[in-house]
């Protein structure tokens, strides 16, 4: 039996004007705070990116009474201390790898995204962005691939991180909650973005709807994101002016073009203090 919902939803559709998840356009601009603490609400920006878990939904209500539309970020590839769910994580040991010590984390292990429990895990996270308000889901640490593989055996693969995006873009997009409370009654699902990972763009630029990029100006390869923009999807761009000391460079240097840049203080935090790029170099 369709919902009432799924029914007007198809009418939307048929009049041309629906979109099921929120797909954001090239150079939408953005904040993003994954501290607890995510400063002002007003900044002049269309997209908060914030932690799923220490926000409460009426933080995102009154982003979106502000007229923002909110992406919750999740570490979808470690394990992390002090989640709801940690110890639902930590119950097989086998879904549990080596430590990002080396990465400087040390609080967190790579999972094994081959296991449908740790599927399920974040299918679950997915779940509670949904029923927050979020419009679209921010998943980390999808590179375990570069990393050792995580430490399994076999080591985790490049495929394997295709797979698993694929599997939490399919459940993302078609989503829906009679607990949703989002800004745009026209969409359903939630958006999904890839996080760095630059060996996966061309194979995931297709089915997710934009890319996170760290510090791609200081390490010159901001071409290896361009794919997204190509496809009419944001690079939303994060440098570290004590990195990068040249904001200049970092908003306006080679393969930017379309990119949406912001520059926060270290690259050992996201804190709300935030820096915008001039209008033009
Ligand atoms: C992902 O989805 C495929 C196809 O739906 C399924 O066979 C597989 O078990 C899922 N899990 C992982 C970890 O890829
Ligand atoms: C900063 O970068 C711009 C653009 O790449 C460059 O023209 C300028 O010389 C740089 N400034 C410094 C101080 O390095």
């Amino acid at each position: 039996m369709p919902s009432i919902l799924s029914i007007s939803l198809l009418a939307l559709c048929i009049i041309g004007s629906c979109s099921a998840w929120y797909q954001p356009a090239v150079g939408t601009s953005w904040q993003c705070a994954l501290d607890p603490d995510i400063g002002s609400l007003d900044l002049p920006v269309e997209i908060y990116d914030i932690d799923l878990y220490t926000n409460s939904a009426s933080v995102i209500d009154q982003l979106h009474q502000k007229g923002k539309q909110v992406i919750c970020y999740f570490s979808a590839g470690t394990y992390e201390p002090n989640r709801p769910d940690s110890a639902e994580i930590k119950a097989d040991k086998a879904d549990v790898g080596k430590s990002l010590a080396d990465e400087g984390w040390p609080e967190e292990n790579w999972l094994n995204i081959r296991s449908d429990r740790i599927v399920d895990i974040m299918k679950k996270r997915i779940d509670t962005a949904l029923a927050k308000g979020c419009d679209g889901v921010d998943p980390d640490n999808v590179d375990s691939y570069d990393n050792g593989g995580g430490g399994f055996t076999p080591p985790l693969t490049s495929q394997d991180s295709i797979a698993y995006l694929r599997n939490l873009t399919t459940y993302a997009h078609t989503a829906t909650s009679s607990k949703h409370r989002r800004r745009n009654p026209r969409t359903t699902g939630l958006g999904i973005g890839l996080k760095n990972a630059g060996a996966i763009v061309k194979d995931t630029a297709g089915f997710l709807d934009w890319v996170v990029n760290e510090q791609c100006v200081q390490y010159d390869e901001c071409s290896t994101f361009q794919p997204f923009i190509g496809k009419g999807k944001p690079v939303f761009h994060i440098e570290y002016k004590k990195q990068s000391k040249n904001v200049t460079k970092d908003c306006f240097g080679p393969d930017t073009g379309g990119f949406s840049t912001i520059i926060k203080p270290d690259e050992s935090d996201l804190p709300a203090a935030v820096t915008f790029c001039p209008a033009g170099p």
